[in-house]
């Protein structure tokens, strides 16, 4: 499939999700969130100091719950997502803060065509695992970075695309009970269909896959984290009933893997800076 088809694929799923997604998954502003069911930065404490006036682009921003947190504290925020059902989700929110938040319908594939500025920090939590070439999208997005700048990336943890399973045998052995995962260094697509279609595909790859991409796009990685579920009847910053659900089988697995990255501050940026 070409890559403007695939985008386009996904751009209709989540239009379509959009109102469903925002009404049935919370998400809190009060602290700046990694993941479903993980504690958030206030507990976590990953992100470099940021000043106000500091520039910060989210990538698939969703309602741009993180944006509007940075936004809060006087960070100069871009939010882009492909939907237009999200962003609208994002624009009603950040307006009725009163906060200025510069918002773009833009697939991360073409950052590089419709972004010349660079910025303190970039961020995209859990919406890489949605494009189809991670690595490039990486390049592209280092290259936003002002020297010194730090990359957060938010992914699906390959473990957690494994497949559940809970079959109890006869001979009551829990031999088929648990997580099965056919190979951790291709693990499996999870495909989403409607009408037996093929809606939206999320792809999840080895750790070391991530932290070789952001190496080969000159950062250096400065925080890995898989972080476990919060502790049961503990309400996560992104939670939703579902997700809740299976809180007892998340404690056996990280769902989440987090990566931070930073551009080496004696690098000369060819790019304008976005202050
Ligand atoms: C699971 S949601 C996460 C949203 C938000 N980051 C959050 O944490 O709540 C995934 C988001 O990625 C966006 N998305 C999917 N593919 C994208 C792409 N190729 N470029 C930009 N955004 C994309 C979707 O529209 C959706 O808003």
């Amino acid at each position: 499939m070409k890559q403007a088809d695939y985008i386009e694929r996904h751009r209709r799923y989540w239009d379509d999700l959009a109102d469903h997604y925002q009404r049935t998954t919370w998400i809190t502003t009060d602290d700046f969130h990694y993941g479903p069911q993980i504690p958030g930065e206030n507990e976590l404490g990953l992100l470099p100091p940021l000043q106000p006036g500091d520039t910060a682009l989210e990538l698939g921003c969703g309602a741009a719950q993180n944006s509007i947190w940075l936004a809060r504290q006087g960070i100069v925020c871009t939010a882009a997502d492909v939907s237009a059902g999200q962003l609208r989700h994002a624009r009603i929110r950040a307006r009725d803060e009163g906060l200025h938040i510069r918002f773009l319908r833009l697939p991360i594939e073409h950052l590089a065509r419709r972004i010349r500025d660079t910025f303190d920090l970039v961020h995209s939590s859990h919406a890489l695992e949605f494009v189809t070439d991670p690595a490039n999208c990486i390049a592209q997005m280092a290259a936003c970075l002002k020297p010194g700048g730090t990359l957060m990336i938010s992914t699906v943890h390959p473990l957690f695309n494994g497949e559940w399973v809970e079959q109890v045998t006869d001979d009551d052995s829990s031999s088929r009970m648990g997580l099965f995962l056919e190979s951790y260094f291709s693990p499996p697509d999870d495909v989403r269909r409607r009408g037996g279609r093929i809606t939206v595909i999320s792809r999840a790859y080895p750790v070391s896959a991530w932290f070789n991409w952001l190496r080969a796009a000159g950062l250096e990685v400065v925080r890995l984290e898989e972080p476990p579920a919060v502790p049961e009847k503990v309400t996560a910053p992104y939670t939703s009933r579902a997700w809740a659900d299976h809180e007892g089988q998340l404690h056996a697995i990280p769902s989440t893997l987090i990566l931070l990255a930073r551009r080496n501050t004696s690098e000369s940026s060819s790019s304008s800076s976005s202050k």
